[in-house]
């Protein structure tokens, strides 16, 4: 919960930055891409409308200034300006080297709503947003005006235009020749392109004495310099007045050359880079621009040249002051820019540990009050546990009180039983009973007697256990002669059912250390067990291992019996446990018993369970293991000499012994896995019943072949539980009929309604009266006739349509079904209806005399005769007709037969 909370307070704070950071940016303007295609790049005159432009552009925030230089390579510069297109640049500016190739890249910027600045050179086309330059025409006139103002007379000219066919060279040539063509003095001598300088200037000089000049009219000053430089390299500068275009600020330009006397003079022609700027910002901020914008040309000489260098100097140093301010902008703007990001982190910082003081002082609330809340619960926890240790001591004062009262109870019951033993034995010893009807009840009793009193001691040994007051009392045994006299007590229970009981050893002389007392009660536990669990038929053997290079002795106690699941192998010692698969009754306190006992013996013993279960005790040889006062020197002697009345009385109590099917009486299957009760209810019911008996191993297959008239079933028996056994009986058509007495000693509610739901009839807890069972069978036979009554006197209601819902009902109607489908067939049989409902002869026979009363063959008949009865009273069939109709295999056959039912024949039942 807590972490959820940190996390969310962890988000916030991050969308707080954000948001911080995001509304300190938001200040940042987008800025405006213009881009500048130069055509030249090497001269000054270029470098110094690239720089203007610069320091023009730097006086506005919002401007990002590109320049592309084009290297005198037209492709280059359509190139550029292709990409300024496609980086969707904001204005286009271009100084284009020909008026023709670059038009139509022009063009389509232009088309694309791109404001396109032309500077200095013209081109071939109007779709441009704005052009800026000087008018070259005013640059030729005023050259040759300059000239003709000098009134040198004959005036002799060089013209030297330049190579590229721009449009100033074109213009710049106009104008000229527009003055001197109406100078008859003025002549132009020799007109050469720039780039042949150094070949033609050379070559005309040399022949000045045939056709002198005076005067060099160069395209701008660079090209009149070097003329000039030729000139001078032939002694003959002096006599021409070089003119040049151009006026540059700057060593070795034109104002420099005209105050050196180089150039006579030089004419202005202003790059315009600034304005082209301050152009392309108008455009931006969507102000009115005119398309031609005209800079201003004079002429420059030794008269005004140094003013204009003044001028030049200062707008220089102006410019130099600009850019110095402009840097020192920049680095304002950079620590600022800096300092607004600490400022930014420093609050982003605060905000932070404001938050998390805040936080803190809430989780110190928070913690504060958990720790109250925890001191409370603390307080509560420590008042339960007090109470819980009061009650704990109430409890075991009050289950000390309980123990001590069964205890006390399980002495005051070893007397009575003791003395019943006692006197069973003097009654036996006298041979007062000559009864062996009473003998046998006797027996019983003793039997009885015996296991109760073994039960009784079981409990009085647990106590003990439990109190730590066994005290070994070792003695010096002869373990396999040991081992046999308590083998001998179950040889008897072996042959009766018929187990294969064996004992082994590999020394008959082994002695070992052992409490035969205590001894005798684990060999007694774990023989009766593997009896219990072991079917008829099975095995049970004793091993005794003397394992010749150990210590040890190992006692085998195997048996063929139904095994302890894997899971519950684990817990068996655990007292009061009880295997999963175990139905019978039992304390669970046995083998808790043995394990203890085995243990203070030192040894151990330990269980395993495939194909049946397997006790393995190993005890120490000799007495090392054992302290002085856990040995006795006086060996006692086991009484074996018990009373076994079973050798006297002795009867399987699961073999039928003269069980003759009598049809006078009615079957009772029992099912039930103690023999002493088997025996008892035999002895009650056998005279006047048919009495058949089952251990629970076979009680379905039995009450299938003997399908009896009552079935008496125990819950817990060793393969499927009684409520199993009933489900699976009631759900059978040949058993689903016969009444079910359940009889069991759980005696509590779900046991109950558990019962009722297999389908059992009556449920009879332990201990019942006989009486009481008697009367119940009486009364479900009694309602099982009146059944058969009904059904018998019914029979001509039950048909198909006729749905009666229990398994007898539907039983009967199919019946019904077959034989009214075969009515006509006199072959048909009762082999034929068995074979079509699926059962055999017998049980159809037996089922149908169970729930009718009457055979099968007669119940085919009755049918048979009723509805010839019909078909007298409502066709006008003859009567052998109605004969065969009913299957009567001659109409004879069926006079006879309906006589001796209705007592009439059928004419006669037919007239009347
Ligand atoms: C420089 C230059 C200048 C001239 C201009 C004409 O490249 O030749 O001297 O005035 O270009 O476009």
């Amino acid at each position: 919960m807590k972490t959820k909370y940190f996390y969310m307070f962890i988000r916030f704070i991050l969308l707080l930055l954000l948001t911080f950071s995001f509304s300190c940016n938001s200040t940042d303007t987008k800025k405006h891409k213009i881009g500048f295609s130069q055509c030249i790049s090497k001269d000054d005159w270029r470098k110094a409308m690239d720089h203007e432009m610069e320091v023009e552009a730097s006086l506005y925030e919002d401007i990002d200034l590109t320049i592309f230089q084009g290297n005198e390579d037209v492709e280059l510069q359509k190139s550029q300006i292709e990409f300024m297109i496609d980086n969707e640049f904001d204005v286009i500016i271009v100084s284009p080297l020909r008026p023709e190739p670059l038009v139509s890249v022009i063009e389509k910027a232009y088309d694309k709503g791109i404001p396109v600045i032309i500077v200095d050179r013209k081109i071939n086309s109007q779709k441009f947003t704005a052009f800026i330059g000087a008018n070259n025409l005013d640059v030729g006139r005023n050259a040759a005006n300059y000239i003709a103002s000098l009134n040198e007379k004959p005036s002799r000219i060089l013209e030297i235009r330049g190579s590229d066919n721009s449009s100033p060279v074109i213009e710049r040539h106009l104008g000229f020749h527009e003055i001197i063509y109406n100078e008859p003095n003025i002549t132009v001598e020799y007109r050469i392109n720039d780039e042949d300088i150094e070949q033609r200037v050379p070559q005309i000089l040399d022949s000045l004495h045939v056709k002198p000049i005076n005067f060099v009219y160069a395209f701008n000053d660079d090209i009149a310099y070097r003329t000039w430089k030729i000139a001078k390299s032939k002694g003959v500068e002096e006599s021409i007045k070089f003119i040049g275009v151009d006026g540059l600020n700057g060593a070795n330009n034109g104002i420099q050359l005209v105050q050196n006397g180089i150039l006579a003079a030089t004419i202005l022609y202003p790059t315009g880079g600034d304005e082209a700027i301050k152009i392309a910002m108008k455009i931006l901020r969507k102000e009115n621009v005119s398309k031609n914008n005209i800079l201003n040309t004079t002429v420059i000489d030794y008269r005004n040249a140094e003013i204009m260098k003044n001028q030049y100097d200062k707008i220089n140093k102006h410019q130099n002051e600009i850019e110095e301010q402009q840097e020192k902008i920049t680095q304002q703007e950079e620590t600022y820019s800096t300092q607004k990001n600490i400022l930014k982190v420093l609050l982003g910082l605060l905000i932070t540990s404001l938050l998390l003081a805040i936080y803190s002082v809430y989780s110190a609330n928070s913690i504060k009050k958990k720790k109250r809340e925890l001191e409370i619960q603390n307080k509560k926890i420590t008042t339960q546990r007090n109470q819980i240790k009061k009650f704990a001591e109430e409890v075991k004062v009050s289950n000390d009180a309980k123990t001590n009262f069964f205890t006390g109870l399980s002495h005051e019951f070893k007397t009575p039983i003791t003395l019943i033993l006692s006197s069973i034995e003097s009654l036996s010893e006298d041979n007062a009973i000559k009864d062996n009807k009473l003998l046998r009840e006797v027996g019983l009793i003793y039997n009885n007697s015996k296991r109760l009193l073994r039960l009784i001691n079981q409990l009085l040994d647990f106590r003990k256990i439990e109190d730590r007051k066994f005290i070994l009392k070792a003695s010096e045994t002869n373990i396999y002669e040991f081992s046999t006299g308590i083998f001998k007590d179950f040889e008897r229970e072996a042959q009766k059912r018929n187990i294969e009981f064996l004992i082994n050893t590999n020394d008959e002389n082994l002695k070992i250390y052992i409490d035969r007392n205590l001894m005798d009660k684990v060999y007694f536990n774990l023989l009766s067990n593997a009896f219990k669990f072991t079917p008829n038929n099975g095995s049970v053997h004793i091993n005794i291992i003397n394992e010749v290079d150990s210590n040890f002795v190992k006692i085998n106690f195997k048996d063929s019996g139904i095994g302890i699941p894997k899971k519950d192998l684990d817990n068996v010692f655990q007292a009061f446990f009880q295997a999963s698969n175990n139905n019978k009754v039992s304390s669970g306190i046995g083998l808790h018993l043995s394990k203890e006992f085995v243990e203070m013996h030192k040894g151990t013993i330990d269980v395993s369970s495939k194909h049946g279960t397997e006790f393995t005790l190993t005890l120490y040889k000799g007495n090392a293991h054992l302290s002085s006062d856990e040995i006795i020197y006086e060996p006692d002697l086991i009484d074996n000499s018990v009373l076994n009345f079973n050798a006297d009385f002795e009867e399987n109590e699961f073999v039928e012994v003269g069980v003759v099917r009598d049809e006078e009486h009615y079957s009772i299957l029992i099912i039930e896995d103690n023999s002493d009760l088997i025996k008892y209810l035999r002895n009650k019911l056998i005279g006047e019943y048919d009495v058949h008996v089952s251990d629970g191993t076979d009680g379905i297959e039995k009450a299938y072949e003997i399908v009896p008239d009552i079935i008496i079933c125990d819950i817990n028996l060793p393969d499927k539980t009684g409520f199993e056994i009933c489900e699976i009986l009631k759900k059978d058509l040949r058993t689903s009929h016969i009444p079910t007495i359940m009889l069991t000693a759980l005696n509590n509610k779900e046991s109950y309604l558990k019962g009722l739901e297999s389908g059992a009839d009556l449920y009879l807890t332990k201990p019942f009266s006989f009486a009481v069972l008697q009367q119940s069978i009486k009364t479900m036979i009694y309602n099982r006739e009146k059944l058969r009554y009904y059904f018998i006197n019914n029979i001509h209601k039950i048909n198909t349509d006729n749905s009666f819902g229990s398994i007898e009902q539907d039983f009967l109607s199919k019946i019904n079904e077959i034989i009214n489908e075969n009515l006509d067939n006199s072959k048909f049989s009762v082999e034929n209806l068995a074979t079509a409902l699926n059962i055999s002869r017998v049980q159809l026979y037996r089922k149908t005399k169970a729930i009718l009363g009457v055979s099968i063959s007669d119940y085919i008949q009755n049918i048979r005769l009723e509805k010839a009865k019909t078909l007298l009273k409502e066709t006008k069939l003859t009567i052998s007709e109605i004969a065969y109709a009913t299957g009567f295999s001659s109409p004879n056959y069926f006079s006879t037969s309906f006589k001796n039912k209705f007592d009439n024949s059928p004419k006669a039942y037919r007239a009347s």
